[in-house]
């Protein structure tokens, strides 16, 4: 049962030591968060063009985001860098794919990938990926519905690596530019 505040949750947060959280403590922080309406209210924006993503907090451990997606809108395939992240489904279905290495880097600049679980989650549904975690996540509920999501990073994103879908190609993208790709 959802028994944070956001301000509660905020706190908690800060106590934890040193700028990470570890993914496993943060799935729970933000399991137990309730997210008021007003919050998604107050941080909505929409582009035909590309998902928006709307700061919530930025803190020494911790970032979060409000992520407003069209229908068709996705991410490109990427990790995190150093970061872990857990995102929370507020409204629609989001479509999460998860992948690993099936090499071991034996062709530098390039990553070969499977696919190893796709997810739909929904309303009130988490995921949570860990250092290291690679994926992909968007809406692709079709006829024009709309999806937003609450997405969470400890610490705070700093840089990521994407992966190219047809050719594994690796690129790297520092803050603030990345946020265009998670
Ligand atoms: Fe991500």
């Amino acid at each position: 049962m959802a028994t944070l505040t956001w301000d509660q949750f905020v706190e908690r947060t800060r106590a934890f030591p040193g700028s990470a959280i570890p993914v496993r403590d943060l799935a729970r922080l933000v399991k137990d968060l309730e997210i008021s309406e007003d919050i998604i209210t107050s941080h909505q924006a929409w582009s035909p063009d590309a998902y928006q993503r709307i700061p919530l907090l930025r803190s020494e451990n911790l970032e979060a985001l409000v992520l407003c997606w069209e229908d068709g809108q996705e991410t490109f395939i990427h990790d995190h860098g150093p970061s872990c992240a857990v995102a929370k489904v507020w409204s629609g279905t989001t479509f999460i794919e998860n992948f690993r290495r099936a090499d071991k880097g034996e062709r530098p600049g390039f990553a070969k990938l499977d696919v190893t679980e796709r997810l739909e989650l929904k309303p009130g549904d988490m995921t949570a990926s860990d250092v290291g975690g690679i994926h992909a996540m968007g809406n692709h509920m079709g006829g024009r519905r709309r999806m937003i999501t609450v997405n969470f990073y400890s610490p705070p994103l700093s840089r990521i690596q994407t992966f190219d879908r047809a050719t594994g190609e690796i690129g790297e993208k520092l803050y603030p530019a990345l946020l265009e790709t998670i």
